[in-house]
């Protein structure tokens, strides 16, 4: 009997679907070179588990005002990169509203995972920006958000 249920429960958590926020969250690994070229070098290559597909439709199509740069992509490229967005966006409903302009670090989900950071460690100098997300989350490149990968040591649990 106990060897059955345990196969059950194997079985089920097997099934499940990955939480939407993990501490991995590697890019996808057919993602197009171009996504890491044009969105990674002025910032990371943020997960696109992170924004809604709508909020990263709306991004790819303000590229040419974004955050006060131009980072327009044309093309081919530019097709690529909003289609991946899309095929690999989180949920909505899950994420929460993001903003105008949308923005990761505005979504509920971010906010409630983040909630035990103070206002005054978000101006800190070594973080600047909540979207400097690699300033805390030395591994971010790799997909590692572990809370044992926090480079600011006041943050480390
Ligand atoms: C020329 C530099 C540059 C390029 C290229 C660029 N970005 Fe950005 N991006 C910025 C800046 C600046 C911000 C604002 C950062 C901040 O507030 O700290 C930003 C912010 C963002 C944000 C919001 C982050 C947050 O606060 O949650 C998203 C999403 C984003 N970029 C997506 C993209 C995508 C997708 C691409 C590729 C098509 C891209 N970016 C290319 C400069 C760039
Ligand atoms: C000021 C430092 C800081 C910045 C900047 C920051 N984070 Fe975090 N992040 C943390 C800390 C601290 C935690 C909490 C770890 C915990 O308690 O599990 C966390 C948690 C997370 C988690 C949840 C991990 C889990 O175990 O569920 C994710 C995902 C995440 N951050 C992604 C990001 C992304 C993406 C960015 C940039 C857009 C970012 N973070 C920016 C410090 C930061």
């Amino acid at each position: 009997m106990k060897r059955i249920a345990l196969t059950v429960l194997f079985g089920m958590a097997v099934v499940l679907p990955p939480p939407a926020f993990a501490d991995r969250m590697p890019l996808p690994t057919n993602t197009p070179a171009s996504y890491k070229a044009e969105c990674g070098s002025c910032h990371l290559a943020f997960p696109p588990a992170l924004l809604s597909a709508n909020d990263w439709r709306r991004t790819v199509s303000g590229l040419k005002d974004h955050f006060g740069t131009d980072a327009a992509v044309d093309g081919k490229n530019g097709q690529e990169i909003a289609a991946f967005l899309e095929r690999y966006a989180g949920d909505a409903g899950k994420l929460g509203s993001a903003g105008e302009p949308p923005r990761i670090t505005q979504t509920a989900r971010f906010i409630r995972k983040h909630r035990e950071i103070s206002a005054k460690t978000w101006k800190d100098p070594r973080i600047k920006s909540a979207a400097n997300c690699e300033a805390c989350h030395r591994g971010a490149a790799q997909g590692n958000y572990s809370e044992h990968d926090i480079s600011i040591p006041e943050l480390r649990r």
